[in-house]
């Protein structure tokens, strides 16, 4: 027995393009692409994916799993179940908690959890706090530093500039801080005037942690880009030499404050739903996008519908399938939708084997049928908040089957992993 599984008769994406290809995978790995490959491995397990089309399997770098404390909205395994259904196979989470990812204790509780109860791969970031600088920095098992200036859901908050400064110049340089870009100050102002976090919000937090980056010769990732005074921000810096890299969201790119009465409470997220103009900025300048990234942040219809809704929308089900319905309609190219949600996202946070269909790499595949219309729904979804802000939306393009590491993990809307199947992910 060889271990070997042949995948024959799809079509493969790569980042230029997309080829008619064989696939050999030996356990964990992919061996062999190529044209006929079933003459090279008589033995191995021969499956038709013929009408499939084969992505690297997604990377999703922004991800609220909501354990420990909020198990009722999300839990590990509900989590990376709703992940895997989205065709997502490596998931990085948020460190907002309650209690939050912030010390050695904590987060190896929560890699605890997740080596029995992750269906996909993961990473934990750790959560930066006014004092935890020195050993936020010595954490090497955390997949990077979040740092949120401004507030949002949890309590997790540094809009100090000493402990800005410090966590800048402690936390290891080749390692990403990922920044929730929006100015507390700005978000009290507005927020006492009776408007929800306006476009200044972000881009002055932008302009601030670009200058104190550049200043202080680091690289950063800005989480979930909402307008085009961002991008332009982000550019400028790069243009200069900054090691920059940015995010933007599924619901920034397909949904605007044109659906906020429709949504309610359902459409309230930080940043804010953007109006048409600022939508339409980011999909035209989508070459400075380098991931898409969901910001999964699943709260219960209950919360949503209550007197204080908390913000965050969840995402991981959805995003794959309307980045398919913006192909299908010629927004963007397949190997444009492998390198934003896989490739880059694998090489920003140096994710070992991960990022491509090739030779060497993990045989993590996500397969789709670019052909299948069907309708959004809240009833089938693995995210135990049971609902989404796109339900009722017709796309073509469906998730069929999901490959983990050579194991088939889903298949037509069923989970096949087993808790604990999912991996830490190595970083080089
Ligand atoms: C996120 C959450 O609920 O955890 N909410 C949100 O509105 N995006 C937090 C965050 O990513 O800022
Ligand atoms: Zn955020
Ligand atoms: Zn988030
Ligand atoms: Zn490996």
């Amino acid at each position: 027995m060889t271990g070997q599984i042949l995948l024959y008769g799809g079509r493969i994406v790569t980042a230029v393009g997309v080829e008619r290809q064989d696939m050999l995978i030996e356990n964990e790995h992919i061996l062999a692409v190529g044209a006929r490959l079933s003459g090279d491995a008589p033995q191995a397990t021969r499956i038709n994916v013929e009408g499939l089309t084969l992505f690297p399997g997604l990377i999703d770098v922004h991800v609220h799993l909501r354990e420990p404390g909020g198990e009722y909205k999300e839990d590990i395994f509900t989590g990376t179940s709703a992940a895997l259904a989205g065709g997502i196979t490596t998931v990085l989470a948020m460190p907002n908690t309650n209690p939050p990812v912030t010390h050695r204790d904590t987060l190896t509780d929560v890699l605890a959890k997740a080596a029995t109860r992750a269906v996909c791969d993961y990473g934990f970031y750790i959560g930066g706090t006014l004092d935890n600088a020195e050993e936020a920095a010595r954490l090497s098992d955390a997949i990077g530093l979040k740092l949120y200036v401004g507030s949002s859901t949890g309590t997790l908050l540094v809009d100090q500039l000493f402990a800005q400064i410090a966590h800048l110049t402690r936390y290891p340089k080749d390692r990403i801080i990922a920044v929730h870009a929006e100015d507390e100050a700005a978000v009290q102002y507005y927020a006492t005037r009776g408007r929800r976090r306006p476009p200044i919000c972000a881009a002055l937090a932008v302009s601030h942690v670009l200058t104190l980056a550049e200043q202080l010769e680091r690289r950063l990732h800005i989480c979930h880009v909402s307008t085009g005074y961002e991008l332009a921000l982000i550019r400028a810096a790069r243009a200069r030499g900054l090691d920059v890299t940015c995010e933007v969201s599924p619901h920034h790119l397909f949904l605007s404050t044109e659906d906020e009465q429709r949504l309610g409470a359902l459409g309230q997220v930080n940043p804010p739903l953007r109006a048409r103009e600022e939508v339409d900025a980011l999909w035209a300048q989508s070459d400075a996008i380098d991931m898409i990234a969901t910001d999964h942040a699943p709260h219960t219809l209950d919360e949503k519908t209550g007197a204080l809704p908390p913000s965050g929308m969840p995402g991981l089900e959805t995003m794959l399938p309307l980045m398919l319905d913006a192909a299908h309609t010629g927004r963007l190219s397949l190997s444009d939708i492998a390198r934003r949600t896989s490739t880059r996202p694998a090489e920003v946070f140096g994710l070992a084997d991960k990022g491509q269909i090739a030779p060497g790499y993990h045989a993590d595949l996500t397969l789709v049928d670019l052909d299948e219309a069907w309708t959004i729904e809240n009833e089938g979804l693995h995210t135990r908040c049971g609902w989404t802000p796109f339900a009722g939306r017709t796309v073509c393009g469906r998730v069929k089957q999901v490959y983990l590491r050579g194991k088939r993990v889903f298949a037509d809307g069923d989970i096949l992993a087993q808790p604990g199947d999912g991996h830490p992910v190595a970083q080089s």
